[in-house]
């Protein structure tokens, strides 16, 4: 019989309670984040401490990357007259962050979407009963990829959302809504005519059997949103992966830049799931707990007098499509001169 388990098979053992999830890693590790429910047993303490898991249930041991630790563990406990197995890939590999979001993710469509020039993140989440579908800052580039898929996956699409009006490249929105019936949609603080729906704090758009909590979050642009869905934030350029986005353009501030983080972002559970509209490192995703803790420029250690002087001191170049990113974007990604001419909003 195969000692270990995965992923799909765990979930299903969850499901069915018939479970005990043993943590075989350091404190430290387990404090920076576990898997929901698990009991924490260090592996070299896993002889003396068995006796403390309860009986009757399988046991599915994990460490970091699986195997190493965890194996050892399950070899242990095997060899003491209980029935254990460890978990392939640990919790590195592990996609869900508390109960609700393993049975709900599972079945969420959702895709991060990537475009090479800008290093800007797009997002498609999908309900797969109904096809429904929401897109986050799609990029002009990439529109054909991100419509093929949307065909592929036989979606409707619902809402086109922009996190912000973008400075570095131009929005894939009004391309989109051409070759879609889906509603753009910005904050109604961007004044932007043009889009289907303005946003507003708390407003929920719907999609399927779920729904998107809008939450505005200004600072890096006075019309910056972010958006909550199941355990995920899409924070746009506000709290990036170990940074945030700049202060300097488009009436944005540092001051209140810090105060969304602190009291809206950094007021979400710890499990969160951070998810930038940007990284240029190759990351593709967070943790409040994460960004709380290791985030250079707004973690929990740096004071909101510390922020805006690091902010001021960035001197950072102007991003180089803004002359022609920002005024397109104001016309809803609209790129020939006459329509991107943002008309006035009355
Ligand atoms: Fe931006």
């Amino acid at each position: 019989m195969k000692p270990s388990i995965s992923n799909h098979k765990l979930l299903a053992l969850i499901k069915n309670d018939n479970v005990t999830i043993l943590d075989v890693r350091g404190k430290d590790e387990f404090e920076r984040g576990h898997i929901f429910g698990a009991l924490h047993i260090p592996v070299d303490q896993i002889l003396q401490r068995h006796h403390e898991i309860p009986e009757g249930k399988q046991i599915v041991t994990y460490c970091g990357k699986g195997a190493g630790r965890s194996e050892n563990a399950a070899k242990i406990l095997n060899e003491n007259g209980k029935r254990a197995f460890w978990l392939e890939g640990g919790y590195q590999q592990w996609p869900f962050v508390s109960p609700s979001d393993a049975t709900i993710r599972e079945s969420l469509i959702f895709h991060q979407l990537f475009e090479r020039e800008s290093s800007s993140y797009t997002y498609l989440l999908a309900d797969p009963a109904t096809r429904e579908a929401i897109i986050i800052d799609p990029v002009l580039e990439t529109v054909e990829r991100d419509l093929s898929l949307i065909q592929e996956l036989d979606l409707k699409l619902l809402y086109i959302l922009e996190t912000h009006i973008h400075a570095d490249h131009i929005t894939g929105s009004a391309e989109i809504k051409k070759r879609t019936s889906a509603k753009s949609a910005v904050s109604k603080k961007a004044g932007v005519c043009c889009a289907d729906l303005e946003l507003t704090e708390n407003q929920e758009l719907k999609f399927g059997g779920y729904s998107l909590k809008v939450m505005e979050t200004p600072g890096h642009t006075s019309e910056s949103l972010s958006f909550y869905c199941e355990g995920m934030i899409f924070t746009g350029d506000s709290l990036m992966i170990r940074g945030t986005g700049r202060t300097d353009f488009q009436q944005g501030s540092a001051n209140d830049l810090y105060e969304s983080i602190h009291k809206k972002i950094f007021a979400l559970p710890d499990d969160t799931k951070v998810y930038p509209a940007h990284d240029y490192k190759g990351a593709l995703f967070s943790t409040i707990a994460l960004e709380r803790r290791f985030n250079p420029r707004v973690g929990d250690n740096k004071s909101q007098d510390e922020f805006v002087q690091l902010m001021k001191e960035l001197k950072l170049a102007e991003p180089t499509k803004i002359h022609e990113a920002v005024p397109a974007n104001l016309a809803c990604g609209k790129t020939n001169s006459r329509m991107a001419k943002a008309p006035a909003c009355t």
